[in-house]
């Protein structure tokens, strides 16, 4: 994996997948409960190691994914943050950017100390040959989030905000690149040899818009974070960038590009591949149904993709429903396959 990321070749490609540990584990569903809140889960190293590792140990997979959630550095701000059964995340919403005075970045590492504690954690019980990733949500995406007070269906909030109160919005979106950027510096100095941002609401934005909220911090976190660590590869996900994706290619600074499902194939190799490796895109639901389908539409990826440099993974996340019998199919499907 870290050698595609510097731009090598590698067939078959190395694979990771977005929420590869999750509730369509049974196993990960037992520690949860025993964790009792979902918060409490990211909070303690020994569980949230516990499940890091687990989808390892069912399957060949060439990456661990640090197990947590974006909304810890929220919390880590001093937001309260808690995720109710079926509702997914919520938060006491920001009722004004200007509110993030109210936040302090006094106790950040001290309360985000678990998450660096499960990282090393992973790191020593993990095979050397196992890239471990490390990750944070980008500016956009976490004030969504902190503004709307959940998940949204409009962004009517957030975007008002954005387009009303540049200003003040301006000011928040600041604070969390920087805090960002120091999360993930120290996320490195614990153990993770990859970082990824994920910009998941990226695509929400009109395009100016979207160049000003996303792009643009995003240039900035991987730059503050590579005056400090230059080796460590930086995958960016702007998820439904759509056209976008080609400046992100020219000037996020990033190592490789996350591809969320819509990315059409040979636009991406014309465009982005050229340019640097690329990640992704099956679509999640592929896994779900697996079988023939799954097996053809993991061939058109190859076929397009597996050329150049490519990190084999999915457009989003690993659905609940996921038999996990499919990510083995998935697995041997991919290494069966030579591009
Ligand atoms: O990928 C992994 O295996 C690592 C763990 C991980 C989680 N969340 C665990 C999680 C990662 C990388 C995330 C990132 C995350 N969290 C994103 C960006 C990626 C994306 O999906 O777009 C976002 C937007 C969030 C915010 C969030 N957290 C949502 C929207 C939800 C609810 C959706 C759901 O699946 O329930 C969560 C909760 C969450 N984060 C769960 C897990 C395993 C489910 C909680 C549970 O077990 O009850």
């Amino acid at each position: 994996m870290l050698n595609v990321l510097s731009g090598g070749h590698e067939s078959p490609p190395p694979v990771w997948l977005m929420r590869q540990a999750g509730r369509y584990l049974p196993e990960y569903r037992r520690v949860r409960e025993e964790a009792g809140s979902f918060l409490n889960l990211c909070m303690t190293p020994d569980l949230a190691a516990e499940v890091t590792l687990q989808p390892l140990r069912r399957f060949d997979l060439d990456a661990a994914i640090l197990f947590s959630d974006i909304l810890v550095v929220p919390y880590a701000l001093g937001q309260r943050v808690w995720f109710e059964e079926g509702a997914g995340p919520r938060l006491d919403a920001l009722a004004h950017p200007g509110d993030v005075a109210r936040l302090s970045r006094a106790r950040l590492h001290e309360r985000l100390g678990p998450v660096y504690e499960t990282l090393r954690q992973v790191r020593a019980e993990l095979e050397p040959r196992v890239t471990l990733v490390g990750f944070a949500g980008a500016p956009w995406t976490l004030a969504s989030y902190m503004l709307e007070g959940g998940t949204s269906r409009d962004f009517a909030i957030v975007k008002a905000c954005a387009y009303r109160e540049p200003q003040a919005f301006r000011f928040l979106v600041d604070m969390l690149v920087e805090v960002t950027a120091a999360y993930l510096g120290a996320q490195v100095e614990a153990g993770a040899e990859v970082l990824q941002l994920f910009d998941s609401w990226a695509g929400v934005l009109p395009a100016v818009e979207l160049r000003r909220w996303c792009l643009e911090p995003t240039q900035r976190i991987v730059e503050a974070v590579k005056a400090v660590h230059p080796q460590v590869p930086i995958v960016v996900f702007p998820r439904g960038a759509g056209l976008l994706y080609q400046s992100y290619a020219i000037e996020a600074g990033a190592d490789a590009l996350g591809l969320d499902t819509a990315v059409p194939l040979d636009w991406a190799r014309e465009q982005l591949q050229v340019r640097l490796p690329v990640q992704g895109n099956l679509d999640p639901a592929y896994l779900v149904v697996g079988g023939e389908a799954m097996t053809a539409a993991i061939g058109e990826i190859l076929t397009a993709l597996g050329r150049g440099p490519l990190v084999f993974n999915l457009g989003h996340g690993v659905l609940p429903q996921t038999p996990p019998d499919h990510v083995a199919e998935l697995l041997a499907t991919v290494r069966g396959e030579r591009a």
